[in-house]
C-alpha cells in the first residue's frame, strides 16, 4: 500500500488551514475516533492504600477519553473536527457530555450514537501532586462503539486513532482512510506485528508506558522496531523529557518540550496528538509539527482535567515561542 503523504507542502496530501468561510461542520478537516467518556477529575494527597486513606481536595467531571480530548482542544482551535467511537447512554452522564460537546460550533459528533439503557463510559482521573495520575475506568467490557463508515471521512484530511475499543474497528477506520489516501495516526501500539502498523502514518508511543508495560525493550529501539515494521514515523514523548522523532525517511531528531509544572498529566498524550495533528495539517515538516505537539502537551498538562480548560491556541504559539 502506498502512504499517503502528510505535512510535505507542495506534494498534496493535507492542504494548508481552510479560511474562516470554509469552516463549516460537513467539512470536518480531521476524523478523531475513538475512545469518548465523562472522566472525573479527583485530585489527591496520594494514593489510597490498605493502611493509609487518601484525602482528596477536589473533583469536578469534564469530558475525557483519548479521541474526545484530541477532539475538543483541536475544535477549540478553530479546526473543523468530526468526533466519533464510543457510544453513549440516555443517562445523566450521557447527558452532560452532550451538552459540553454542543459547546463546540466547530465539532462534528453527528456520528456518535445514544443507547437506552446504555450506561455511558466513564472513568476516574487520579491524580497526585505531582501530577501524575492513575485510572479507574468503568465497566470497560460494556463498551459498544459505533462501526467507522465511508460518511464519517468526508472532507477529511488526517485520521486520528487510539487504541480504545475492539481492534477489527480500528482496522476498519485505517482502511477506510488508506482507501481515500487519509494519512492515519495513532498512539500507543508497542507490538511491530500489530496488524494496523502497516496502515500507520505517524505512531506516537509514550517512554513512560514502555517502561511501565514493556519493561523488557527499551524505548528507542523498539521505536526504530517499529518504524521499520511499519514504514511509518514513530514519535517517542517522555513526560517532561526529550521527545524522540525516528521518521521513516531514516532521520532522527530531539524536541525538548517546554519546561511546565505539571498539575494534571491526564492526556497529555492526546493533546500533544492535537498539536501534532493541528501542525501537520499547516503543512509543517514532521519535526515542526511535533514542536507543536510538544508545546498543547505541556501547556494542558498545567490546567486540572484535560478540556475543562481549552486553552486557545495563542497560548500554544506563545509557549512554542519559548523553545529552542
Ligand atoms: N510532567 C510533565 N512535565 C511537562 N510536560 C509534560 C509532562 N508530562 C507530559 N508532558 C507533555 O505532554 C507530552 C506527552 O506526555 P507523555 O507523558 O509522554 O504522554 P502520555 O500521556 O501518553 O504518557 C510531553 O511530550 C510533554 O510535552
Ligand atoms: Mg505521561
Amino acid at each position: 500500500m502506498k502512504k499517503a503523504d502528510y505535512g510535505a507542502p507542495g506534494k498534496g496530501g493535507i492542504s494548508r488551514l481552510p479560511g474562516r468561510a470554509d469552516k463549516h461542520m460537513g467539512q470536518a478537516q480531521i476524523l478523531c475516533y475513538g475512545e469518548i467518556d465523562l472522566d472525573i477529575y479527583v485530585a489527591l494527597n496520594r494514593l489510597p492504600t490498605m493502611a493509609l486513606s487518601a484525602w482528596c481536595s477536589e473533583d469536578f467531571e469534564n469530558i475525557g477519553g483519548a479521541a474526545a480530548n484530541s477532539a475538543m482542544w483541536l475544535a477549540n482551535w478553530g479546526l473543523p473536527t468530526r468526533l466519533a467511537g464510543h457510544d453513549l447512554g440516555d443517562d445523566r452522564p450521557g447527558d452532560v457530555v452532550r451538552e459540553l460537546l454542543a459547546e463546540q460550533p466547530l465539532l462534528d459528533t453527528r456520528y456518535i450514537a445514544r443507547h437506552a439503557g446504555y450506561r455511558t463510559p466513564r472513568c476516574q482521573c487520579l491524580v497526585t501532586p505531582d501530577g501524575e495520575r492513575s485510572f479507574i475506568t468503568h465497566w470497560p467490557e460494556e463498551v459498544r462503539m459505533t462501526a467507522p463508515s465511508p460518511q464519517m471521512f468526508e472532507g477529511v484530511k488526517l485520521l486520528n486513532l487510539d487504541m480504545s475499543g475492539p481492534t477489527p474497528l480500528r482496522l476498519r477506520a485505517a482502511e477506510l482512510a488508506a482507501e481515500r489516501d487519509i494519512p492515519v495516526m495513532i498512539n500507543d501500539i508497542y507490538e511491530p506485528d500489530h496488524a494496523l502498523l502497516p496502515l500507520i502514518d505517524v505512531l506516537v508511543i509514550s517512554a513512560d508506558i514502555v517502561r511501565n508495560k514493556h519493561p523488557a525493550s527499551n524505548a528507542s529501539d523498539l521505536a526504530a522496531a517499529l518504524m521499520s515494521a511499519g514504514n511509518c514515523d514513530v514519535i517517542v514523548s517522555n513526560a517532561a523529557g526529550d521527545i524522540e522523532i525516528f521518521s521513516r525517511s531514516g532521520t532522527r531528531e530531539l524536541v525538548r518540550p517546554p519546561a511546565v509544572k505539571p498539575v494534571d498529566t491526564t492526556g497529555a498524550g492526546d493533546v500533544f496528538k492535537s498539536g501534532l495533528a493541528y501542525g501537520l495539517l499547516q503543512g509543517l515538516p514532521l519535526g515542526e509539527a511535533v514542536k507543536w505537539g510538544a508545546a498543547a502537551g505541556s501547556l494542558m498538562c498545567q490546567f486540572a482535567g484535560t478540556t475543562k480548560t481549552l486553552a486557545p491556541l495563542s497560548d500554544v504559539r506563545d509557549l512554542l515561542e519559548t523553545m529552542t
